[in-house]
């Protein structure tokens, strides 16, 4: 197969895109996906023909200059364009952005590493056309799918269980609410954005969920081949990510699902807090003060490392660098927060409040407060 694009003269491609009105977006979320999206374009024209559609590429500023090879295909090709976010990070929310981008009436996702064939994307257009389904979704689960490869041995059974919680959660019949890869009209979508989370990666589940009427799913059975460059980033997270999403839909108008896994967290931190402090004190026979603060130190990472897996996992930082300075900077936030709460616990309980009263104010304080400086400074850009 000639996948390049000389292969095809720019004019006639031109010529060709705007003769044909424009039926369907497909968004393309991407990081470090530099390499995967000629070769895909080029499916997708397989797929689709020359016109009535295009690539809505939307990057989160990837460090292997996605978007600017990009940039680079949508020079020669006005099918496809380009949104590159900075500071900005979550598959959810690059879809979302997709949809409020088009002009197109029908949008769809898929993942750009080639796992999805655009081939399917024919039947899902044509379903969603006639009415058939408000919701076309390639199913990896469904009858006659099938899968090069598993991520992870666990990840099926993961799977079959959150997908019979999502059933329960939508009231929707389908095979794989976790697919990354569906079709449905641009409107529908837009009109649940003002609903949906946008954190995570659950955005299928997500919309179903957020839609007061269960929308109409169909599923298109797919092969869900191997990526064809790069590595995956989601494959770890998957179970929390849809906890999370079910959080978020029964309490997260109550307690915002971050600062509630950031709690999480912290609790979990004073656990670890606590071991730390007794196995000096106990086996080491080190003295009070000494232990305590090695225990504030250890517990400290432990949450910044936890945090860094889960609250923020959509966010995560993992180049060695990236992780170093994020460690110092939650270590600096949190030590502030510390003085804040003490500072606050003791005023209160100077005035005669209760002492447990005053130390779980004091917590409190100190929790939003290292909430809302790590948000911004390590997890923020
Ligand atoms: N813009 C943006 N921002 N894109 C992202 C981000 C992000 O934070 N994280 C991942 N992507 C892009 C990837 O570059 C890829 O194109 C697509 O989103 C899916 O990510 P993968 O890393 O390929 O995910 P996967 O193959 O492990 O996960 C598959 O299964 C999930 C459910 O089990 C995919 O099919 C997912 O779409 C699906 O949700
Ligand atoms: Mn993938």
């Amino acid at each position: 197969m000639d996948m390049t694009p000389e292969s095809q003269p720019s004019v006639v491609r031109e010529r060709r895109a705007g003769s044909t009105p424009l039926e369907l977006a497909i968004i393309l979320p991407t990081l470090n996906e530099r390499d995967n999206l000629e070769p895909l374009v080029e499916r997708i024209e397989g797929a689709l023909g020359h016109g009535g559609w295009e690539v809505l590429i939307v990057d989160d500023n990837s460090a292997d200059g996605t978007a600017d090879e990009a940039r680079r295909i949508a020079q020669t090709d006005p099918r496809v364009r380009v949104i590159q976010r900075i500071g900005r990070r979550g598959l959810s929310s690059a879809a979302i952005e997709g949809f409020c981008a088009t002009a197109a009436p029908y949008v769809a996702v898929m993942d750009a590493d080639h796992q999805h064939d655009p081939k399917l994307l024919v039947d899902m257009l044509a379903c969603v056309k006639s009415g058939e389904a408000e919701v076309a979704v390639a199913s990896r689960f469904a009858d006659g799918a099938s899968m090069e490869e598993w991520g992870r041995p666990d990840r099926e059974k993961l799977s079959s269980v959150a997908n019979t919680l999502a059933r329960k959660l939508t009231g929707v019949e389908l095979s794989d609410p976790m697919s990354g890869f569906f079709l449905l009209p641009a409107e529908t979508a837009r009109k649940l954005v003002p609903g949906l989370s946008g954190i995570g990666f659950k955005i299928l589940l997500d919309l179903l969920a957020t839609s007061e009427t269960p929308l109409k799913v169909k599923d298109f059975p797919m092969n869900f081949s191997a990526r064809r460059s790069g590595e995956s980033k989601l494959d770890r997270a998957i179970a929390l990510d849809f906890l999370a999403g079910l959080y978020d839909k029964s309490f997260g108008k109550v307690i915002p699902t971050r600062f509630a896994l950031f709690g999480t967290v912290g609790v979990i931190g004073v656990g670890v807090h606590m071991a730390i402090l007794y196995a000096f004190l106990l086996l080491g026979g080190a003295n009070f003060s000494w232990s305590q603060a090695v225990a504030t130190f250890g517990a400290m990472s432990f949450n910044f490392w936890l945090n860094n897996f889960l609250t923020y996992r959509d966010k995560r930082l993992t180049e060695a660098k990236k992780v170093f300075f994020g460690w110092v900077s939650f270590i600096v936030a949190c030590s502030i927060g510390a003085f804040a709460n003490v500072a606050v616990a003791t005023t209160l309980h100077d005035r005669g409040f209760h002492t447990v009263f005053a130390a779980l104010v004091g917590i409190g304080i100190g929790s939003v407060w290292n909430y809302a400086l790590s948000s911004r400074f390590v997890w923020g850009r």
